[in-house]
């Protein structure tokens, strides 16, 4: 397990609590789901919602950052050695990743009525649901029949997860 230290009492119990019973496959498909309802929220918004948008956005941009930064630091190097082709598998998700988090940084810095705005954010939706399809019909399935402790990892990114939130 990890030996990192909680940033206060308040969140490492409010971790533990969400960390309960939630394996690792479970707390990252609920992510994508969330994430996948954003981005269809946002596509629902009109051109004259920019408050709605540049909200949305911001915890679009949130929830990806912190997504992919618990997968990078926790489950990839847990699976990459543990699965067939999890070299391979986890190096291409790592440079979808890095694609993703440039348009991310991009969309950080704009405003909707920048141009390009909706085309970017439309371009990190499909760049995001091609991504997430193949983990949850390539990766993860392999993840399941591995023997991991996918409870105890599970709870170690959910704690990892509730201090980035924190801190993004
Ligand atoms: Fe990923
Ligand atoms: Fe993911």
């Amino acid at each position: 397990m990890s030996t990192r230290t909680h940033s206060g009492a308040q969140a490492g119990t409010q971790s533990n609590a969400m960390a309960a019973g939630q394996d690792a496959i479970a707390l990252l498909t609920a992510d994508h789901r969330e994430v996948s309802d954003m981005f269809d929220q946002f596509e629902q918004l009109g051109d004259r919602a920019t408050t709605s948008k540049e909200k949305l956005k911001d915890k679009i941009c949130k929830a990806l950052i912190a997504h992919t930064t618990i997968e990078e630091e926790i489950f990839y190097p847990a699976v990459r050695g543990q699965i067939e082709e999890g070299e391979d598998m986890v190096d291409e998700a790592v440079v979808e990743h890095a694609a993703a988090k440039d348009l991310i940084k991009q969309l950080q810095e704009m405003q909707p009525d920048d141009e390009l705005y909706d085309a970017k954010v439309k371009v990190l939706s499909e760049q995001i649901e091609h991504h997430v399809k193949e983990e949850e019909t390539e990766m993860f399935p392999k993840v399941k029949k591995s023997g991991l402790d996918l409870l105890a990892l599970g709870q170690e990114m959910a704690m990892r997860k509730q201090e980035l939130m924190a801190t993004l």
